[in-house]
């Protein structure tokens, strides 16, 4: 399939595999690049600037093909070492880079003196208007379906995808709630020009995680995520479990008084118990309401294969068999 994003980042399919805190490390990374999609680092899960090249250097050691990294600009008072991580990331020779979180203008000089290409994840229209004004070449659209951070704004993606068609010039792929081919054909149906996934990647059997963690999603329903942090301007969509419920009975017990520390330890430094130790109820991980649609724990060339298969079923002969002839 060829579409503005498979042009822009030199792919075969217009499928994107999203930043992972503790997930996306290069395994899951190089798997999906050479399925054919863009597989990403997850920069700020290397501790260091040096750990991440490191990681960079393992990916390409792993795939030939195209691959970027995620870098999440995260309002904090002791800042991760953003200036090492760039550096990390031009000196890695990686073309791609996702941005995330707050407005990436500040690295945009030298990731494009770098020739690298920036997609710019964000969940509402006048951000991804922002990004494209300081010079973004792609967004990635997350409705409030989405794994993460959903933002404030709580819009689905049936709104904000054709709203992101009406006003965006840049190509940008839809992302939250994307499973399958049917996903991937709404999509661009919508005027996106291909997905990006999160929490249907996780699910596989290449990403570098514990299998409770894969279990978990593929036992969870729709009904199955809880929204967090909403009071501290930080909403996280979850999958529930003891601690989620814990800090949601916190969040209610202290509505506008809650502070981050009251929720420390449903939160802090959880990922690696969760993600590598598959202790599920260690706190408060990220996942869509995707989860839903989830029920096998494939191979990433099985997954892409598959979204690609029905993507071109449902539109060669489900949609064009809809059409009836003009007399
Ligand atoms: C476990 C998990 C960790 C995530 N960590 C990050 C992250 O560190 N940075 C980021 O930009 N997005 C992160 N995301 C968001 C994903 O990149 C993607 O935008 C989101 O999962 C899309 O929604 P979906 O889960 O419905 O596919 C994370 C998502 C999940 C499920």
């Amino acid at each position: 399939m060829k579409t503005r994003i498979t042009e822009l980042f030199g792919i075969e399919h217009p499928i994107i595999q999203g930043g992972m805190h503790h997930v996306g490390l290069a395994e899951l990374a190089a798997a999906v690049s050479n399925a054919g999609g863009l597989g990403i680092i997850t920069g700020l899960t290397q501790r260091t600037p040096e750990l991440l090249a490191r990681e960079i250097a393992r990916c390409r050691a792993m795939t030939d093909k195209p691959f970027g990294v995620n870098l999440t600009f995260l309002p904090s008072v002791n800042p991760p070492d953003y200036p090492g991580y760039v550096q990390a990331i031009i000196d890695g020779g990686v073309k791609i880079v996702e941005t995330a979180g707050n407005n990436p203008q500040k690295w945009m000089p030298a990731l494009k003196a770098a020739g690298i290409k920036v997609i710019h994840k964000c969940t509402s229209v006048r951000h991804a208007l922002k990004a494209q004004s300081i010079g973004c070449d792609a967004i990635s659209v997350d409705g409030f379906e989405c794994g993460g951070h959903p933002g404030e704004d709580d819009v689905p993606n049936f709104i904000l995808l054709p709203r992101a068609a009406d006003e965006l010039k840049i190509p940008f792929v839809a992302s939250g709630g994307m499973a399958d081919g049917r996903s991937l054909v709404a999509a661009l149906a919508l005027g996106a020009e291909g997905i990006n996934m999160g929490t249907r990647f996780i699910a596989t059997q290449e990403a570098p995680v514990h299998d409770n963690v894969k279990q978990a999603i593929v036992a969870a329903s729709e009904l199955d995520t809880r929204l967090v942090m909403r009071s501290l301007r930080n909403t996280e969509r979850v999958l529930t479990n003891d601690a989620v419920e814990r800090l949601i009975a916190k969040e209610r017990a202290l509505g506008a008084a809650l502070t981050f520390e009251d929720i420390l330890p449903e939160v802090a430094g959880v990922y690696p118990r969760i993600m590598q130790q598959g202790d599920m109820q260690a706190g408060a991980w990220s996942c869509g309401m995707v989860a839903g649609l989830i029920n096998d724990v494939p191979t990433v060339e099985q997954l892409i294969h598959s979204i690609m298969a029905q993507a071109h079923a449902l539109i060669s002969a489900r949609l064009a068999g809809m059409l009836q002839p003009t007399a």
